[in-house]
């Protein structure tokens, strides 16, 4: 058991006292960000004259030994430490002797372990930031590739009107889109330094907490010391910022798994990212995306979790707030995962262009436009979706389409049709007139390709 503190006590901690307090085997994930943060500190204790200029050559000297270390598989972090902090701390002593006592001065592990948190959030903010921008990369080659394949539109997941692959994809840029917007806007509001703000009360040394702001890439430092080492608004909002993506590939992955199955036969999920069974040989799961869907659960649950454990603390640190460590690394990591895989399924899939098309052919997905028509020649709408709803049961008694009625037969259920009733029921004219803002036209996708590729280039 090492531990930073045992002065006043007068009996060792029992050892089921210490395994349940102890963080050594989840915080260890920021020992990087913790020596980071350390190296800050004395930076600034020197400049402010609190520590020697040699102490502080020494301590920061030590912290990188320590560093390479750990990276190379040298020093091993092990569990007689109680938390990462300790770990450092003690082995920078064993190093350097009595000047690695001066690294804690004017700091202690609530504003610590607050600066760790944060400073190991915005690097994997920034990771994931990446791995949703290739994402979008992969659905923008797949909408480029996909401006003419028709397929059906879907609401109630019935057939509705048909539209194409690339407008389909196009709906999970916009998601992706906003979730990287959700993530640079926590970035900011969250990027204010906490390091200073002491246990709870500042303390009496004159740091320069600004300096120490700046030297670590923040905006500032924190203005209330209570609130400095007792905030986790910005992981509540992580949290729910990650539901959100995983919100979004969830519903992708279903579609997925729709798409996929043998009555649908959209898509083909690469051998690569399938999985068989071990008793029907016939099958090729999605596991991959329903693996997706189900951790989905998980990344909700941490944010739960972490909104009820903060819910009754009062000012300002508590122990209860080491919880949000393991949940919030859990939730990183699964998005990160789940993300990357998504986007390597997602590259791979095949497209079954064809089957998506005969399926927008058939379901009268072209019976809205059959309706406008009639409205072209001066039907009043009610009257028009009236008329093509009893032309779709004709149609529908005879297995046949829109498209495969006679002229002869249009005209028998209302004079109003001429020949020009083909053309407004086309599948392709159906699809390409429609040419609104945001809608499946290839003139309008085109705009908005252009406008996904400036935003690529830029973000
Ligand atoms: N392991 C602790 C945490 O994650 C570090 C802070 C400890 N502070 C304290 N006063 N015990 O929250």
């Amino acid at each position: 058991m090492a531990q930073l503190w045992g002065g006043r006590f007068t009996k060792e901690t029992d050892q089921l006292v210490y395994n349940f307090n102890a963080s050594i085997g989840f915080d260890q994930k920021f020992y990087r960000q913790d020596i980071q943060g350390s190296i800050a500190h004395v930076t600034m204790l020197a400049k402010q004259g609190i520590l020697k200029t040699e102490e502080r050559d020494q301590i920061i000297k030590g912290l990188k030994g320590i560093l390479e270390d750990v990276e190379s598989g040298k020093l091993k972090i092990t569990a007689e430490y109680e938390d990462i902090h300790s770990f450092v701390e003690s082995n920078l002593i064993d190093r350097i002797g009595d000047a690695g006592k001066k690294l804690h001065t004017g700091r202690s592990r609530n504003d610590q372990v607050a600066l760790d948190m944060k400073l190991y959030v915005r690097d994997e903010i920034m990771q994931l930031d990446d791995i949703l921008k290739t994402l979008l990369e992969t659905v923008e080659k797949i909408m480029e590739e996909n401006l003419h394949t028709y397929m059906p539109g879907f609401t109630h997941l019935q057939k509705a009107q048909p539209i194409t692959l690339a407008h389909h994809m196009g709906a999970y840029f916009e998601m992706f889109r906003r979730d990287r917007g959700r993530l640079k806007d926590i970035f900011k509001r969250m990027n204010l330094c906490p390091l200073g703000a002491g246990a709870l009360a500042g303390t009496t040394y004159p740091l320069d907490r600004a300096y120490t702001a700046e030297l670590l890439g923040f905006d500032g430092p924190t203005l209330n010391s209570m609130d400095s080492v007792s905030d986790r608004d910005y992981l509540i909002e992580l949290l729910s910022a990650l539901s959100t993506i995983m919100m979004h590939l969830s519903r992708f992955s279903e579609e997925v798994i729709i798409w996929n199955t043998n009555e649908y036969q959209f898509v083909e999920i690469d051998d690569a990212y399938s999985t068989g069974s071990s008793i029907m040989p016939q099958k090729k799961n999605p596991d991959i995306a329903e693996l997706v869907r189900g951790k989905t659960g998980r990344v909700y649950g941490a944010l739960m979790s972490v909104l009820t454990t903060m819910k009754g603390i009062p000012l300002a640190y508590n122990k209860d707030m080491q919880e949000d460590k393991e949940l919030t690394f859990d939730a990183i990591d699964t998005v990160k995962g789940c993300t990357a895989l998504f986007t390597g399924m997602l590259d791979t899939m095949k497209f079954r262009s064809q089957v998506m098309e005969n399926s927008a052919r058939n379901g009268f997905t072209n019976a809205t436009d059959a309706a406008d028509y009639l409205v072209g020649k001066g039907v009043p709408f009610r009257d028009a979706h009236g008329i093509i709803g009893r032309l779709v049961l004709y149609c529908m008694e005879r297995k046949i389409s829109l498209d495969d009625m006679k002229l002869e037969e249009y005209k028998a259920i209302s004079p109003v049709f001429e020949e020009d009733i083909y053309d407004a029921v086309s599948m392709k004219n159906c699809v390409e007139r429609r040419n609104t803002i945001g809608a499946p036209g290839a003139e309008a996708m085109k705009v908005v390709i252009e406008e996904n590729r400036r935003y690529l280039r830029k973000n």
